[in-house]
């Protein structure tokens, strides 16, 4: 599904991410630009970060 629809990223990419060491929004926002243009993503982004963050 798609979470940031400025720069075409799914929540998959994000999780994978997450895997890979990028922890925080901000850290998201570096690696894939989310939250960096319109902004409309940044909770959602944040509800997929949380969410991974607890299975961990
Ligand atoms: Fe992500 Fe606009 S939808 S910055």
């Amino acid at each position: 599904m798609y979470i940031c629809l400025c720069h075409g990223v799914t929540d998959t990419q994000i999780e994978s991410a997450i895997d890979n060491g990028a922890e925080t929004l901000k850290a998201l926002s570096t690696e894939l630009k989310v939250g960096s243009q319109c902004g409309k993503c940044c909770q959602c982004t944040k509800r997929v970060l949380n969410k991974k963050l607890l299975q961990i």
